[in-house]
């Protein structure tokens, strides 16, 4: 097991969830709603927000993932996985575990639009503001987070770690954080998020 620092326990996390989750509520009062996960990172953030709203909610899931040439990640995302039911009129909820980049958002957005819906939010535990290159922003946020690789609450190091209870922080010095660092910034980032 690396060193690991907790980021945000888990009792902070259920207390922001609980926040984000009356947020929802009150302005989809009286309306139903899509939950849609981005796999596997949001699945956690989106069981626990879901059970929280106080409004009708279904759910579905999207899968991506994102390529690099090597050196620097190319920005192309692609849909390994997509919904499985018709979007047109409904209230989506596009639930992200972070924002980095914005670069999947902008390609998940783009692609929702398309179908219609009445109206379309972003939900994302946590935002990485300083790290953004597209011009998006969530309209829910969990916490924003300085540019740490952070694992747990379902977000993971090289597929491990997405159990962990608690939002953690690898020590900058192990081998994980890295290797970690040195994906985001310059290789494949984020394959089967
Ligand atoms: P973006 O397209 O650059 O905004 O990438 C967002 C995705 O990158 C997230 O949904 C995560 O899957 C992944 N990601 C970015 N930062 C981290 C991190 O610190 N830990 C784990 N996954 C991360």
């Amino acid at each position: 097991m690396p060193e690991l620092k907790v980021l945000f326990s888990r009792e902070q996390i259920s207390q922001r969830v609980g926040e984000l989750a009356a947020e929802i509520s009150r302005d989809f009062a009286g309306e139903s709603v899509i939950f849609i996960g981005v796999l596997k990172g949001a699945t956690i953030f989106l069981s626990d927000l879901a059970r929280q709203v106080s409004v009708d909610a279904t759910f579905d899931f999207i899968g991506v993932s994102s390529y690099g040439n090597g050196k620097q990640s190319s920005g192309e995302v692609k849909l390994t996985k997509d919904v499985d039911q018709p979007l047109t009129g409904k209230n989506i909820i596009l639930v992200e575990d972070i924002l980095d980049t914005g670069l999947t958002m902008m390609y998940l957005r783009k692609m929702f639009l398309a179908h219609g819906p009445k109206s379309l939010k972003v939900a994302a535990l946590l935002d990485k503001a300083c790290r953004r290159t597209q011009p998006v922003q969530a309209d829910y946020v969990g916490f924003v987070i300085p540019d740490e690789f952070v694992i747990g609450y379902g977000m993971d190091y090289a597929e491990r770690y997405r159990n962990l209870a608690d939002i953690c922080v690898l020590h900058p010095d192990s081998e994980e954080a890295v290797n970690a660092k040195a994906a985001a910034n310059h290789e494949s980032v984020g394959a089967n998020k």
